[in-house]
């Protein structure tokens, strides 16, 4: 089949009185889980996370440009339907809008991505317009933005008080305004989530946010269980961990008693 594309995606706001299905978006950083979520998947977003989840950082501020875009196309490589976005890393934008039009423009042809995401309100909506008006679809992401971790100091939920509510809600409408085809709402309690979905005309796509959002999105590695401790927002569709400490320590057991390798996991000559 065709890979989905962006005004596709833009296109796919849940009107009221319309059954449109939500959509379903997954974090991948390498090919083999691209390969392995895209037919399930509308888009895919090669998060920043992967600092956190795959480099081991304590946040998402250190990952690089050039780590983006190894993981961007390793991610394109191995997936063939789902659109696939790639997020912007702390400092590779914020500058000026020219700053953010090189950074991307590396990721788009790097990469083979059809989009951008980045972090920040009425802050990026300048930047936002001049990416988009000059062929870089932009993805938007407001409430908790874990690249301001230093400004916000932790990972609580945002939208708690009617100024933090009010911000959150100009923050959309702004990123909307200025062309974004799509807005991940992250960490925001749920009527505000719903309230900037019903206000915005593009798809919004929740995490830790509300089931009224146009779209979801988990970080697979967390969805699947591989961390034991993770934000509340997030649901284990499986126990990875468990399994992996499993299968090593069953290894780890056969090489010491000598069980493993067995015959037939050795090369003999045909007798
Ligand atoms: O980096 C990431 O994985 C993200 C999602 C959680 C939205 O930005
Ligand atoms: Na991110």
């Amino acid at each position: 089949g065709k890979r989905m594309t962006v005004p596709k995606i833009r296109s796919m706001k849940r009107g009221e009185g319309i059954a449109m299905e939500p959509l379903v978006m997954l974090t991948a950083y390498t090919t083999r889980m691209a390969q392995l979520i895209d037919r399930h998947c509308d888009m895919i977003l090669v998060g920043d996370s992967l600092g956190n989840v795959i480099y081991g950082l304590d946040s998402t501020v250190p990952v690089t440009l050039d780590m983006m875009i190894a993981h961007g196309a390793a991610v394109v490589r191995g997936s063939w339907h789902a659109q696939v976005t790639v997020d912007m890393p702390f400092g590779s934008y914020e500058q000026s809008p020219e700053q953010a039009f090189a950074s991307a423009s590396r990721i788009l042809k790097e990469t083979g991505a059809s989009a951008v995401k980045l972090e920040g309100g009425e802050a990026m909506a300048e930047t936002i317009h001049f990416l988009n008006s000059r062929g870089v679809p932009v993805i938007g992401h407001v409430g908790l933005t874990p690249q301001a971790i230093n400004v916000l100091g932790s990972y609580r939920a945002r939208g708690r008080d009617d100024a933090e509510a009010d911000k959150v809600m100009k923050d959309a409408k702004a990123v909307a305004d200025a062309g974004a085809f799509c807005l991940v709402i992250e960490g925001v309690m749920e009527d505000i989530a719903t309230d900037i979905t019903r206000s915005v005309p593009i798809p919004t796509i929740g995490i830790g946010a509300s089931a009224e959002c146009d779209g979801q999105v988990l970080v697979t590695e967390d969805m699947l269980g591989l961390f034991e401790r993770v934000p509340r927002f997030v649901k284990k569709y499986h126990d990875l961990a468990d399994q992996i400490s499993a299968a090593v320590e069953e290894y780890a057991n056969e090489v010491r008693s000598n069980s493993f390798p067995r015959e037939e996991q050795m090369y003999r000559p045909k007798t």
